[in-house]
């Protein structure tokens, strides 16, 4: 329950931070810094009205901050298995894989990762939904055919090694009925009657080390790095073997966010990436409770590094909606898409911070903020339907340079590897949400000066 009083003393506090410059790269204490780079970005709508689209350019300002570029994505096809690019008129004959990779020739310190997968290679429904994913782990033969293909692909266009942001099925959401009292008990009735979504689950957890090993034996003779990404929602537990892995990757990269999000849980908003537990959640939907997994399962902090959003999640608030309290109560669904963005449910940094900014209670758009003094939950903020001007009411979930700033001390006290900012395309490339329109990536920059 997060009491309204907080709001005066956020607002104070956001207001002193002002503009953060961290230090240029090689931090000294050789954390690393990946950058994931959406490449979809390039499809989102360039007009004069809306200036969404993602160019090339615009990666420069924030390359002198990461250490690894990760491309995002690319695909395994349906039939062969193989790695193959998602977009092949883009990625290749566009030549954009090798535009991205001679980014390196200006910046030596940076490393280009292709990335598989990552939710954006989308195949099959139901049970069948990425099938071809538990596919490439069945077999020996399988195995081969992916990782020749795949190091057949990183060497033709420059990159510096794969990362697997492997598709395994995600766990359910929680099934919640409206109103809040009822939100205790469909918890814990969830964590008694979880429904199997993989039966051969162990099986593919032992296949997938047996990849991940095969893998770097053949990447290892030309130096190539191999990286994981475990993708929100994929539980761990169950198919990421840590002590087993730990000899065969350089990095695990932990999408630890989106545990809730509308197309998940349309009728229940919540704090989409919480860095600890938090009351009456489940135990293990935050940072902490992932770090910790891997931590006590016997892999080591250096190589693990930590995921951070650049982006929240939104929900549609009804004319009886009660915001007092997290979780609001009044839901109606994802939120409407951003006038960048296009997409229901979520919003980039740039377009929540023209909305949240400003001095006093309410911003001139009329949002309510609620900064995360705690800085243990991540930032809110919300308005409330206008019925006279007939306008929807808005949940917002964020991260912010301030909360992003929280996840960076966490992974310095913890002795983490470094941070992953996913991604860069919903950070604000622009500098629209600085008095300065020099200054941009303002999560990015926030996230390294605090490592
Ligand atoms: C993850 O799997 C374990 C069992 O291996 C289970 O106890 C836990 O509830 C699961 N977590 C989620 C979020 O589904």
């Amino acid at each position: 329950m997060i009491p309204l009083a907080s709001v005066f003393l956020s607002v104070a506090i956001s207001a002193a931070l002002g503009a953060i410059s961290p230090p240029p790269l090689p931090l000294p204490n050789s954390k690393v810094v990946f950058c994931n780079y959406e490449t979809k970005s390039h499809l989102r709508e360039e007009t004069m009205q809306c200036q969404g689209k993602f160019e090339l350019s615009f990666l420069e300002p924030a390359l002198q901050y990461c250490t690894h570029l990760v491309y995002g994505y690319a695909a395994i096809n349906d039939e062969s298995l193989k790695l193959v690019p998602l977009n092949e008129q883009f990625d290749v004959i566009k030549d954009n894989y090798r535009h991205v990779t001679s980014l390196k020739s200006r910046h030596p310190q940076l490393k280009v990762l292709l990335s598989v997968g990552g939710n954006d290679d989308i195949s099959g429904e139901g049970q069948e939904k990425n099938l071809k994913y538990r596919e490439v782990v069945e077999s020996s033969a399988h195995r081969l055919a992916f990782i020749n293909s795949a190091h057949t692909l990183v060497k033709s266009f420059g990159f510096d090694g794969i990362d697997l942001a492997w598709e395994f099925p995600e766990t359910k959401p929680k099934k919640i009925k409206s109103g809040f009292g009822k939100f205790w008990s469909a918890v814990k009735k969830t964590f008694t009657g979880e429904t199997v979504i993989d039966e051969d689950a162990e099986k593919h957890r032992e296949q997938f080390t047996s990849l991940v090993k095969e893998l770097k034996n053949t990447f290892k003779a030309d130096n190539l790095l191999v990286t994981l990404t475990v993708l929100p929602n994929i539980n761990s537990t169950v198919y990421y073997d840590p002590r087993a892995l730990a000899p065969h990757v350089d990095f695990v990269s932990l999408h630890a966010f989106d545990f809730y999000t509308p197309q998940r849980n349309p009728k229940l908003a919540d704090f989409p990436a919480p860095l600890y537990d938090l009351i009456d959640r489940r135990p293990d939907e935050n940072v902490d409770a992932w770090v910790k997994y891997w931590l006590s399962n016997g892999f080591p902090a250096n190589k693990l590094i930590l995921g951070i959003p650049t982006y929240g999640r939104t929900w549609k608030l009804d004319d009886d909606a009660k915001v007092d309290n997290v979780p609001p109560e009044g839901l109606d669904g994802a939120g409407d898409p951003g006038p960048l963005t296009k997409d229901a449910g979520i919003l980039s940094y740039p377009e929540i911070c023209v909305r949240v900014q400003g001095a006093g209670n309410v911003s001139p758009q009329g949002y309510r903020k609620i900064v995360d003094v705690t800085k243990r939950r991540g930032s809110y903020a919300y308005k409330l339907p206008d019925e006279e001007k007939d306008e929807d009411g808005i949940w917002i979930g964020y991260e912010d340079p301030e909360s992003a700033a929280s996840k960076a001390a966490y992974v310095k006290n913890k002795g983490l590897g470094g941070i992953a900012i996913d991604d860069l395309t919903l950070d604000d490339f622009r500098g629209t949400c600085s008095r300065d329109r020099f200054d941009k990536y303002a999560i990015l920059k926030a996230a390294v000066a605090g490592l």
